[in-house]
């Protein structure tokens, strides 16, 4: 079954933005899917609590790279307070929406934001927030 993506996913997928990794990163926070198996590493680089840089590395689906390079350029420059609050549908919504059976693979994205943001909370004296219960089955039945 063909499924229907947005230019902008097929954009960012095919020129994803902020691919790498960040040597002494200031916080490194990973999320795995266990169901499909793709795994996403996010690398931030702060300074007063903004972020300077965002670096990731995703071993997934189109949709999970075209999640990551959208979320990474939404994070960037933006106070880690700022990077917290963006949710995976907002990551969604800016690529123009993603497949239903394929809205797991922007949660990814949320995810590791907030394991990184809170490795570096963690190393820097911070409170450490709460995760929350991320939906990874969330319309995996169709897979
Ligand atoms: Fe697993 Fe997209 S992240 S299929």
């Amino acid at each position: 079954m063909a499924l229907n993506y947005s230019e902008k996913v097929m954009e960012h997928f095919s020129n994803p933005r902020n691919v790498g990794e960040i040597e002494n990163a200031d916080g490194v926070g990973e999320a795995g899917n266990p169901r499909c198996g793709d795994i996403m590493k996010i690398y931030l680089k702060v300074k007063d609590n903004v972020i300077e840089d965002v670096k990731f590395k995703t071993f997934g689906c189109a949709s999970a790279i075209a999640s990551s390079s959208m979320a990474t350029e939404l994070i960037k420059g933006k106070t880690i307070d700022e990077a917290w609050n963006l949710t995976n549908s907002a990551v969604a919504e800016a690529l123009d929406g993603l497949p239903p059976i394929k809205m797991h693979c922007s949660v990814l994205a949320e995810e590791a934001i907030h394991t990184a943001l809170n490795d570096y909370r963690a190393k820097h004296g911070m409170e450490v927030i709460p995760m929350k219960h991320y939906d990874h089955d969330h319309d995996h039945a169709a897979m």
